[in-house]
């Protein structure tokens, strides 16, 4: 069998990971609010007059109506995938051949590398600078010289928290040759989006989730925003139905709900100030600024703080020093008193040990 196999395939870890299985689960940036009973049992009863032998919408319709009216963003250039890790597969099947390039800074989202794998791409990840910035210059000079075809931003960045100003944003805008592809999982925790600039600039996409803001990471539906001409391009790739009746659905009760579900921001908002400075009074670690749902430091004690948390039945996600790259750990904000429960321990290992 191996010699059928794509010689790019071959290496790639297969994702296949159990559901998690532990008291408090804060490793995928994850709402820790679960989608509202009122509105699951609205959901129930609509799916209950749905014909389910039926294929879904195709191009669904209701949904790209809804996304429109959220994000200010003509549904013609709109398109939905079964979460964004779909759309950055579409994105890779349809602009990238074998040997291409693409440029990302690093560290960011594992799912850039892995469809740059699977096409067979070159993907050039280009350091942080210190405090974990990314190196705008050389990622331009990156994209340039290799005449790359796709460059990611992923605003607010996983696993650093970091975001990009506007003039950054724009400067990788005005030099680069490539389809710029701002992903913006979190942008709801952070508020600056780069909507706007998608009519001045032809070559931007805007990836975007309802994983995150929207607590709805169980449903898989992800969108990207752009142009028309480069929205028509993903439909040619685009599986027929690739979000379900359910999913769709749910996103359409989601979006008109919106102002309600997304009062919970607020909430992880403040409480994710409040670790931030009960983390840096520890004085301990290398913690950064995050716009996002999450805290990301580094310390030589991450792997202690990691088994403590799981010994207590809490998960969260642990980065093994590499080369440069001390250990460091990324948990995201859950309720308050799961927030406390951890910090807690971590205090407990910062001042005694594990
Ligand atoms: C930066 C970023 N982009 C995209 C995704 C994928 O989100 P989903 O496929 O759930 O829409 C994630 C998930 O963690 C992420 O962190």
């Amino acid at each position: 069998m191996k010699s059928l196999v794509r010689e790019n395939i071959k290496n790639l870890n297969a994702y296949k990971v159990d559901a998690p299985q532990y008291e408090i689960i804060v490793n995928a940036n994850e709402s820790p609010y679960d989608f509202p009973m009122i509105l699951k049992r609205q959901f129930c009863d609509e799916i209950c007059n749905t014909d389910l032998n039926r294929y879904p919408e195709a191009c669904f319709p209701e949904l790209l109506k809804e996304l429109s009216d959220y994000t200010g963003v003509p549904e013609e250039g709109i398109i939905c995938g079964s979460g964004s890790d779909e759309v950055i597969a579409m994105i890779n099947q349809s602009f990238v051949n074998a040997g291409d390039v693409i440029v990302s800074h690093s560290p960011s989202f594992a799912m850039y590398d892995i469809w740059a794998t699977i096409s067979d791409a070159r993907h050039i990840r280009v350091e942080d600078l210190p405090e974990h910035l990314p190196d705008i210059d050389t990622m331009i000079s990156k994209a340039c010289e290799n005449n790359a075809k796709l460059v990611y931003l992923c605003n607010p960045n996983n696993p650093t928290g970091h975001t990009f100003s506007r003039e950054d944003i724009l400067k990788i805008l005005d030099a680069v040759p490539s389809l710029v592809i701002l992903d913006e999982a979190y942008i709801e925790f952070f508020g600056e989006s780069g909507v706007d600039l998608l009519t001045q600039y032809p070559k931007l996409l805007i990836l975007r989730t309802l994983s995150k803001a929207f607590g709805l990471a169980g449903i898989r539906c992800g969108y990207a925003l752009g142009n028309k001409e480069i929205i028509d391009i993903l439909y040619k790739v685009k599986g027929p139905y690739n979000l379900n009746v359910l999913t769709q659905k749910l996103a359409v009760i989601a979006l008109k709900n919106r102002a309600s579900i997304l009062r919970n921001l607020e909430i992880v908002k403040a409480e994710r100030e409040k670790a931030m400075a009960f983390l840096e009074e520890l004085n301990a670690f290398k913690i950064y600024p995050s716009g996002s749902n999450f805290i990301y430091f580094e310390s030589p004690q991450a792997e202690e703080i990691y088994e403590a948390l799981l010994k207590n039945n809490i998960l969260i996600k642990y980065f093994k020093e590499v080369d440069r790259q001390p250990g460091s750990i990324r948990f995201s904000l859950g309720k308050p008193q799961d927030n406390q429960k951890i910090l807690a321990i971590i205090k407990e290992v910062v001042y005694n040990g594990a």
